[in-house]
Formats: C-alpha cells, structure tokens, sequence
C-alpha cells in the first residue's frame, strides 16, 4: 500500500523517534509499505517519520544508483531499526541532497565519509557495520529524520535564505509532485 508522504512543516518531521520493540504491531506490512512508497516517489531512503510514524525506523535502498556513473558503488537494500550511529570519520565531503518531504528543493550538505552504525534489523537482531561513500551518505540522511532533523538546516545560511519561500509553499501544498503528500497547511 502506498502511504503519503509527510511534507516540511509537519511536527512529526521535528520529532525525535521512539525505539520500536519486536512485538510492534504489523512490522512487515509497515516496511513492504515503505518500500512501495519510497519506490512510488523514486527515492533511495525513506525514514518513518516521513509516513507519519515517529519511531526509529528508515529504510536505504542504493542498489538503484549502482550505474557507470558509480562504478565503484556496491549499493545496499536494509531495513534500519532503533539504529545508532556510534562513529562518523574522515574528511567531509559535499553532495547535493534531496528529501522526499521537501520536492523541488535540493543543495549542497557537507557530511564525514565514514560511519559505523548499530542497529536491528527486520527481524532484531543486532548488527555492527561500516559504511562509506553514497551508502554513508543515505545513512546518514536517513538517521537525521528519526533524529528530527532534516538536510535544510545543514545548507549554508545564504542557501538557506533562498529556499524560504519555497519552502512555505510546501507546506501550503503550492508544489508540483508526482507521488502522493500530505501538508501541514492544507
Ligand atoms: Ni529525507
């Protein structure tokens, strides 16, 4: 089923998410459900928030960007529960990141390279990776939302001017999208 996805200006994009426990109810049909949407929408990571939902959970799909443009990438499809970021290393580098909950909005975001996460799961149990590159890079997107924090406030302050009226039409649903949202002032 594909589920709306949340639009900048909602309070559940400002909100820290809530761990999840292994009796949480419907757990399957919610992740199938993320995965339609987020592929519904074209998207590489869809966090819960994103669908209304605030507790811990994003999914990353990158497989989709392995292409000659990346050739180097080995993309990863995951469910992320209750995860956290223990360590993020080296140099920062720039990418140009989108949001699923802010369309026709995208800019620079400066981010380490390297991290190493811990997380359940779909079906909890506990792992310990590392990851880099664009895969570091979603993870971390991803992470930000479950910490309610979204990529506008990492762009620089003269971009981030710029993007204000943008962003108070989003909220109005004053937006060109292909995939179903709900606002905030609608
Ligand atoms: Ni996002």
């Amino acid at each position: 089923m594909i589920l709306p996805i949340v639009a900048y200006g909602d309070n559940v994009l400002k909100r820290k998410g809530k761990e999840i426990h292994s009796e949480y109810q419907d757990l399957k049909q919610l992740i199938d459900n993320m995965y339609e949407t987020m592929y519904k929408a074209s998207g590489i990571g869809l966090a819960a928030p994103q669908i209304g939902l605030s507790i811990r959970l994003f999914i990353v799909d990158s497989v989709q960007m392995e292409s000659k443009d990346n050739p180097k990438l080995k993309g990863i499809k995951k469910v992320f529960i209750n995860p956290t970021i223990i360590h993020e290393s080296g140099e920062e580098w720039k990418y140009e990141e989108g949001c699923l909950s802010i369309p026709g909005v995208r800019g620079d975001v400066y981010r380490k390279a390297n991290l190493k996460i811990k997380y359940q799961d779909e079906n909890f149990e506990w792992k310990e990776e590392s990851y880099d590159d664009i895969n570091a890079r979603v993870i971390q997107h991803e992470y930000d939302h479950i910490e309610g924090i979204l990529f506008t406030e990492k762009l620089a302050p003269l971009k981030r001017k710029m993007i204000q009226k943008k962003l108070q039409k989003i909220m109005k649903g004053d937006v060109d999208v292909s995939y179903k949202m709900k606002f905030p002032n609608v």
